[in-house]
């Protein structure tokens, strides 16, 4: 039996990766730059039984379906491949997340598990490696590997396609993101199937990928000289436009509820009263909104008139995967 457990924290991107160029081997479109927090992390543990013909996946305590384990089962073969095993194997998952937060972590989630099963068969993989095989299973995981800034290095093939930490001076110390829960009936249209959709009919989505090198470079000088403006307003136009391919999509969809757009216009108007904070969105309708650590007791304060408390759930930049 070979057995490996592992944590890794969750990553909002500031520049988001949004189209794949190849599908089998998640290489994406365009590099995109996250920062790691500690608010939300997964613990995995992986084992691997001699006399295990299947897979199982369990969790938070609950056995899940074929299709959720056909995914890790995919994801498995990749690292026996490497180690040259054909043993199934019993995943045991944890996603630490506030209560009623709504947020299923592919990012955490896949770089645990690429973490645990590094150390379960042995893989003997680096940072590289292991940021790889992370992409194989979720490509934002492969940025979850890190600390604080990240970026993810699109790359032409497997090899090329890695994420790495950005040189910051520790200055993602002095940030904070506010995560705003919106509760939301809508169906969800996985990150997966928006990203295919918007890519395969968007007219917008060339303006988009266009854009993303400049928005990178912006970002990236903004980490460089710690300026905090600089960096939210490059991270707010640039989640704004990458939610604007969805809306030129065939059929049109979009990850905004009605909500959203109130926890929008409210970061809008603290600006204009000089409390300085931006927001982002991912594939869903919560709301992210970066801050200055020194505001962040206001922020959450201006926001919980509007917002249950309990929907406000603060984070700071986080660690890096550890094996446990
Ligand atoms: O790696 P996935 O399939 O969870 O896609 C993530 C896509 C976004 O969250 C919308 C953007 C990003 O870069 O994280």
């Amino acid at each position: 039996m070979y057995k490996g457990s592992a944590r890794a924290y969750t990553n909002i991107a500031l520049i988001k990766y949004w189209g794949k160029k190849n599908e089998e081997l998640i290489l994406p479109m365009n590099n995109s730059l996250s920062l790691t927090l500690d608010a939300f992390y997964t613990e995995t543990s992986v084992t691997f039984e001699p006399n295990q013909t299947a897979d199982h996946f369990v969790l938070d305590g609950v056995v899940q379906d074929e299709k959720a384990t056909k995914k890790i089962s995919r994801f498995l073969d990749l690292a026996r491949e490497k180690a040259q095993v054909n043993w199934g194997a019993v995943v045991e998952s944890r996603n630490f997340v506030p209560t009623a937060a709504g947020l299923a972590s592919s990012a955490s989630g896949l770089a645990a598990l690429a973490t645990a099963s590094n150390a379960a068969l042995n893989l003997g993989l680096d940072d590289r490696g292991l940021s790889r095989l992370a992409r194989r299973g979720s490509g934002s995981a492969c940025r979850s590997l890190f600390p604080g800034f990240v970026e993810w290095e699109q790359g032409e093939d497997d090899e090329t396609s890695f994420a790495q930490q950005i040189p910051s001076n520790d200055w993602e110390q002095d940030l904070a993101m506010l995560f705003v829960l919106i509760n939301d009936q809508q169906k969800d249209v996985s990150s997966r199937d928006g990203m295919r959709r918007t890519v395969a009919t968007s007219s917008f989505y060339p303006g988009w990928l266009a854009s993303v090198p400049t928005d990178l470079a912006h970002a990236k000088s903004a980490i460089a000289t710690q300026d905090f403006t600089a960096l939210g307003e490059v991270t707010e136009a640039n989640g704004l436009k990458m939610h604007a391919t969805t809306l030129g999509a065939v059929p049109p969809f979009t990850y905004w509820s009605p909500d959203s757009l109130v926890a929008m216009n409210l970061v809008r108007q603290l600006r204009q009263i000089g409390l300085e904070c931006y927001f982002t969105m991912d594939a869903g309708p919560n709301v992210k909104v970066l801050c200055q650590r020194k505001d962040e007791d206001a922020l959450k304060q201006a926001l919980s008139q509007h917002f249950a408390p309990e929907r406000l759930i603060l984070a700071h930049a986080g660690y890096g995967a550890t094996v446990i």
